[in-house]
């Protein structure tokens, strides 16, 4: 062979060598067997299309594998706002790499929470939200012990609350709001495993008092907002707190709001729709508050003057027992 000739050959085979790494199949074949089990017990839906059992499945929509450290394995799935229909396939199960799972505005997504979801040890964030989602907060999702973010939010969810929620020892946020949850806020939410989780419970049909071991936690975030809660929520305040969001309006709240101070990082608090009584501590001036409602109470006495609490139109204030001064007419 001569010079060239050589060198051609070199060069085709260069070439083979390149073409064929790219187009190797990255994806783990247990993974692939388990999606297309997926695609088919979701009745092969037009938005799975993409998973053609011919190609590399690391390359189908709504996945995504992890790098080759952890050699390529499926670690996120996400169905999104799809036509969609039918229950969450036991087969989410069999994707033990997991990090993310996510059933997303899928109104035709029905049954209950699937049980197999307890397996996927890995899980960081779980969100079966705006789907149809009937039936209880199975406990066995305080299994998932590196779950950081756990939304079920937009469902059809019955039943109380578990207290196991509280074990989990990474979670950061737990959204709960919007279904028909009922019963009281379990007693165990005021010792949470780790770090203090926001909380969202809003919109369902929660009952009874506040424990009152929730004052001991330091929230960011609390919305309680719209449920059937009553008695003291005092607790959950506090001057030496960093609580940015309370949202407890449209309750039957009843307590005495005279004593409460507020954290000086305090950005939103709605308190509208209850019974709670007293007067507006001056010391609320010091919060820098960006959204307050306290109309529909039981208020009396001066609004204090100063701070952020006159930026807010009387809409904030009305309908309370006998509140004055500004923005509502002066005190006689
Ligand atoms: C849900 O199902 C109904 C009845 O089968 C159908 O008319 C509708 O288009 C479906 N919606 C979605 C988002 O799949
Ligand atoms: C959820 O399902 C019920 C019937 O099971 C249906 O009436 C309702 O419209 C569905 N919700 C959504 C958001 O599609
Ligand atoms: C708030 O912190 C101050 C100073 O650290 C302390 O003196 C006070 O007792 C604390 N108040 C409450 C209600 O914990
Ligand atoms: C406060 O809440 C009441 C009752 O929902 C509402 O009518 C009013 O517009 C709200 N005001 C502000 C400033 O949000």
């Amino acid at each position: 062979m001569d010079k060239t000739t050589t060198l051609l050959f070199s060069l085709l085979f260069l070439f083979t060598l390149l073409t064929n790494s790219l187009s190797k199949n990255l994806c783990n074949q247990d993974d692939k067997n388990t999606l297309l089990k997926i695609k088919k017990s979701l009745n092969n839906p037009y938005h799975l299309a993409s998973w053609d059992p011919q190609t590399d499945c690391c390359s189908w929509y709504c996945l995504e594998c992890g790098d080759a450290t952890v050699n390529h394995r499926v670690n996120a799935l996400t169905i999104f706002s799809g036509q969609i229909s039918g229950h969450i396939p036991p087969e989410v199960g069999d994707l033990p790499y997991l990090e993310t799972l996510i059933f997303r505005k899928l109104s035709n997504l029905t049954g209950q929470i699937q049980p197999t979801i307890a397996n996927l040890k890995n899980l960081r964030i779980l969100r079966l939200s705006w789907t149809n989602l009937t039936g209880p907060i199975p406990g066995f999702l305080s299994q998932l012990k590196n779950l950081q973010f756990l939304d079920l939010s937009f469902n059809g969810l019955t039943g109380s609350i578990p207290s196991s929620l509280s074990l989990f020892p990474n979670l950061l946020s737990l959204d709960l709001s919007r279904n028909k949850l009922t019963g009281p806020i379990p007693e165990s939410f005021g010792s949470f495993q780790a770090k203090v989780p926001d909380l969202y419970l809003s919109h369902n049909e929660l009952s009874g008092s506040i424990p009152k071991s929730l004052g001991n936690l330091d929230f960011n975030r609390i919305d309680f907002s719209r449920n059937k809660l009553q008695g003291d929520a005092s607790m959950l305040f506090g001057a030496n707190k960093t609580t940015w969001y309370i949202d407890l309006s449209r309750n039957m709240f009843q307590f005495d709001l005279s004593k409460v101070e507020i954290s000086k990082t305090l950005g939103i608090l709605d308190l509208n729709h209850n019974g709670i009584r007293g007067n507006i501590p001056v010391q609320w001036t010091e919060a820098p508050l960006q959204f307050f409602n306290v109309s529909y109470n039981q208020l009396c006495g001066h609004i204090p003057n100063g701070g952020k609490l006159q930026t807010f139109d009387s809409y904030a204030y009305f309908h309370n027992k006998c509140l004055c001064g500004a923005p509502l007419d002066s005190c006689k």
